[in-house]
């Protein structure tokens, strides 16, 4: 990225309808269809606050009543990358909010060996160094796929590089910050910790099982 001496920041979105959707997800009761529902609501109200801060520009345009300056997005190369399969839940929501985003998606999973992530797929766009990246995943855990799915980012070296989760665990957090001091992450909630599964407690369980009814 450009910005190397940036140090990032982790912005929890505290907006009531957050809070108030994430509950009834964490709830055991809540079915796939609603589950995928909210999923689809929080990510689209979370990245309503991320792209708050999209740099704005202005262009000549012409009303019907007079030529006007308009703002308008300063950089419209957006990437949205969805870290397979949990990310999938929300990219549709965002992508009603960004319709012109172009989308990568990143398919890691964990050796249950070295307990290391190992990428399984990878489809990014082209031209990214001029683009401003999202990375979508609900769930910041233990914070090791995040911390690797960036650094695979970084080699297409964006402007900027964004992670959006529903839900993180301190540990995933810091692990991040570690990592990757310069990327802002963006959570609905930070919960207590982490268990010996890696689960964020107390969380939602499998974003994914909950997603696509796989349990
Ligand atoms: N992934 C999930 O889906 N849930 C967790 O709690 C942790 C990782």
């Amino acid at each position: 990225m450009n910005n190397a001496q940036k140090i990032g920041k982790v912005v929890s979105i505290t907006h009531p309808l957050v809070q108030h959707k994430l509950t009834i997800m964490r709830e055991t009761s809540t079915n796939s269809q609603l589950f995928r529902t909210l999923v689809k609501e929080v990510g689209m109200l979370i990245m309503f606050e991320v792209t708050r801060e999209l740099a704005l520009t202005t262009r000549e345009i012409e009303t019907p009543i007079q030529a006007m300056k308009a703002p308008t997005l300063a950089n419209e190369n957006l990437v949205l990358v969805s870290i397979l399969r949990a990310g999938n839940g929300l990219l549709d929501g965002v992508l009603e909010l960004i319709p012109n985003a172009r989308v990568g998606f990143l398919g890691l999973y964990r050796d249950p060996k070295t307990l290391k992530p190992v990428e399984y797929y990878c489809k990014m766009p082209s031209n990214t160094p001029t683009a401003d990246v999202f990375i979508l995943d609900p769930m910041l855990a233990t914070g090791h796929s995040a911390a690797a799915a960036i650094t695979k980012l970084k080699e297409m070296k964006p402007k900027s590089i964004r992670m959006v989760n529903l839900l993180a665990a301190p540990e995933g957090i810091a692990a991040l910050h570690n990592a990757h001091p310069d990327v802002d992450i963006y959570v609905g909630a930070i919960d207590e910790k982490l268990n010996d599964h890696g689960y964020i407690v107390p969380g939602l369980g499998d974003a994914g099982d909950r997603l696509f009814g796989t349990k």
